[in-house]
């Protein structure tokens, strides 16, 4: 689908990273070039025509971020440079502060990096507990393990929508929905989710998510918090600075902003963002139940392709999402990775910064594809070809 849109895929490679960072479509490449060619000032701060026009383009991608995940108001998106930073902020700046010894935090054993040592600060601050939801035998959550791993103290369930290596869809709104019942708060890491699946916070009723503009067609160094509205608002700046002060004086009085410019503080990745709104513009284009729909699609042609393979043991045969990972057997991954790059495939190998999982699932590393949506089932062919002979992988691997 849309091959001819990416500039990259008129190279000879393919692409199977996409879990990692996808590739940018020539909207958003050229969107990048027309800030810094066009109207290269800084945003929020000018009286004069390219600063406005700077300011209409920004706030332009907040209005199409606001849409495209269903957010009540304008307030509840804000900029930052990336999940991580969103997962850290929602952890450092709202729950930091309400936090109290031996309150519990619930994840899940195959949550990506950014997803756990936030917690795990707030562990050494706070004195909070984290407690893992138990997976079930395809390494998923279920709502019924989620009911057995509540306590009293569980205040707050913090999952990936999908995860990074299972690839597993969580059934998010069934969990919030039962998490509220208990008063407790759901955040969202919907890194490797929401540019492949439609995501409505509102249906979802979840009280923060945090995303990346590069893993859903748009510049790097771009991010998306969401809260709700009035959760946000208690949210504590942890960067403190430019553009989102009101005043200040030199008893050190400071007024800042209100939501969501308090929590943008100094000149933000202007391009970015305002590319971003290209990437958010193309995909909806597209339309995100085909994107879903083709990845399925793509994501059994592989899977039955693999499993047909007797030496290659995939380790989330079952899940909905377009990440597959697998070994070959008796190969270290990241041999077979490099196997696959001299046939100019990229494929990410080792643990994908889940580095907890390796206990659950019984092995420390597997090779990762992470189709999207320009990945074809030709691509596919290609790649089952070079691993349907495995005295060949032996051979060319060193
Ligand atoms: N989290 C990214 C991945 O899974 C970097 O590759």
């Amino acid at each position: 689908m849309n091959r001819e849109d990416f500039p990259m895929l008129k190279q000879d490679i393919t692409y199977f990273d996409n879990g990692a960072t996808t590739l940018k479509p020539q909207t958003v490449i050229d969107k990048t070039v027309e800030y810094y060619e066009n109207y290269s000032a800084n945003a929020h701060r000018g009286d004069y025509d390219i600063s406005y026009k700077v300011d209409l383009e920004y706030e332009n991608t907040r209005e199409l971020v606001k849409n495209f995940i269903h957010a009540k108001s304008l307030e509840e998106i804000v900029f930052t440079c990336g999940t991580t930073e969103g997962l850290n902020m929602i952890a450092k700046g709202f729950f930091k502060n309400i936090l109290e010894e031996n309150d519990e935090v619930l994840i899940t054993k195959s949550e990506h990096a950014s997803n756990v040592l936030p917690w795990f600060s707030l562990a050494n601050t706070n004195n909070i507990h984290i407690g893992y939801i138990p997976l079930d035998d395809n390494h998923y959550v279920t709502l019924e393990n989620v009911k057995k791993a509540i306590t009293p103290n569980t205040k707050v369930i913090s999952l990936a929508y999908i995860t990074n290596v299972i690839g597993d869809i969580r059934p998010i709104k069934e969990i919030t929905k039962f998490a509220h019942e208990h008063n407790i708060f759901v955040v969202l890491d919907a890194a490797q989710s929401v540019g492949h699946l439609k995501t409505d916070v509102q249906d979802l009723d979840i009280d923060f998510m945090s995303f990346s503009a590069h893993k859903m067609c748009g510049p790097t160094g771009v991010g998306v918090l969401y809260g709700k509205k009035e959760l946000l608002e208690n949210l504590e700046p942890i960067n403190l600075g430019g553009g989102m002060n009101e005043s200040f004086d030199n008893e050190h009085e400071v007024f800042f902003k209100n939501i969501p410019t308090r929590l943008e503080a100094g000149t933000p990745n202007i391009a970015g963002v305002i590319a971003f709104g290209e990437a958010i513009k193309y995909l909806e284009k597209i339309g995100l139940e085909n994107i879903a729909d083709y990845e399925k699609r793509l994501r059994k042609y592989l899977v039955d392709k693999l499993i047909a393979i007797p030496y290659i043991d995939i380790i989330n045969i079952e899940s909905d999402s377009g990440i597959v990972s697998f070994n070959v057997a008796d190969l270290f991954s990241q041999d077979v990775a490099y196997y696959l790059n001299k046939y100019n495939i990229c494929v990410r190998a080792g643990n994908h910064c889940a580095k907890i999982l390796k206990k659950e699932v019984g092995v420390n590393n597997t090779l990762r594809i992470s189709l999207y949506f320009y990945n074809t089932y030709e691509e596919i062919d290609e790649l089952v070809e070079l691993l349907n002979d495995k005295e060949k992988i032996v051979k060319e691997m060193i």
